[in-house]
């Protein structure tokens, strides 16, 4: 039986490549992100083109019975693949924002992530192993804001749970992209021009790498040799250099 997955943040941008990639392979899905027209629409292209069953589960993750109806359907013994990748970014500084949509922001970065993953290792392990797949980001290696700070417990869970559980056939790979064409930054309405083109990944190659890198086993997968020698820098280089990219981050 071919293992389903689940795809978090499915509508657009990395979760609807992930979720095509991953139909591509074979792989049953379950698509949930908030908007129902966009996930059915998906569903419907995904199925025809692929000849999988795709289902689709209307949740928002910043509440509590969002995530709980997504962690209900994890939990099932189907489930082999985990992506946990919904996400967004907060337009204004820390101080600035309200402490609800701080909150909110922190309950789909790490909250829904953590119990999702709950639900798939419980499962996950009864049924012999299985595949997580966090999606952070290369922020998550220095300090810049909450967004980073969110990231950066994304990347040490999935360390940690790689290592923990890799003897019993499950990995977490905690995906660290860098700037990457999807719908994330005019959802955050950010000026794009700054950065240089040279920046920019497509979504497909970013997906691409994190599979392969997800089902070698890894726990952090840094798609293209620039971002793996930038992440290096912001893990590993001087801190003074770090801290002034930091200082321009909000
Ligand atoms: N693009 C980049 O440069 C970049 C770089 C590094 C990391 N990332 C990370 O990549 C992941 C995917 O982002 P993306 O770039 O693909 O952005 P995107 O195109 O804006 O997609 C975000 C997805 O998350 C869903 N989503 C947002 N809020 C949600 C909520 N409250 N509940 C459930 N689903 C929600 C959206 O669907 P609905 O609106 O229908 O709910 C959408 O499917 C995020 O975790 C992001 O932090 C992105």
């Amino acid at each position: 039986m071919t293992d389903t997955a689940v795809v978090t943040g499915a509508t657009s941008g990395l979760g609807a490549e992930f979720a095509r990639q991953l139909a591509e392979r074979g792989h049953n899905l379950v698509l949930t992100a908030r908007d129902q027209e966009r996930l059915e629409a998906k569903a419907a292209e995904l199925s025809a083109r692929y000849g999988v069953k795709v289902a689709v589960l209307p949740a928002d993750l910043a509440t509590p019975e969002g995530v709980e109806a997504v962690a209900a359907r994890v939990a099932q013994p189907d489930v082999g693949i985990l992506v946990n990748n919904a996400g967004y970014g907060l337009k204004d500084d820390f101080h600035i924002n309200t402490a609800k949509a701080e909150l909110d922001n922190l309950n789909v970065l790490v909250s829904a992530p953590l119990r999702l993953s709950h639900a798939a290792v419980n499962s996950m392990l009864a049924r012999g192993g299985g595949r997580i797949i966090n999606v952070a980001s290369v922020a998550g290696f220095v300090p810049r804001g909450t967004y980073s700070a969110a990231k950066a417990w994304v990347i040490s869970f999935s360390r940690w749970a790689n290592l923990h559980y890799a003897a019993r056939g499950l990995s977490a790979t905690a995906l660290c992209p860098g700037f990457v064409h999807t719908e994330f930054h005019e959802r955050m309405q950010m000026d794009k021009s700054p950065f240089p083109g040279w920046m920019w990944l497509d979504a497909e190659r970013v997906v691409r790498e994190g599979l392969a890198d997800a089902f070698a086993g890894k726990s952090i997968s840094i798609p293209s040799k620039r971002y793996k020698i930038l992440a290096s820098i912001g893990r590993r280089g001087p801190q003074a250099l770090v801290a002034r990219v930091a200082a321009r981050g909000r």
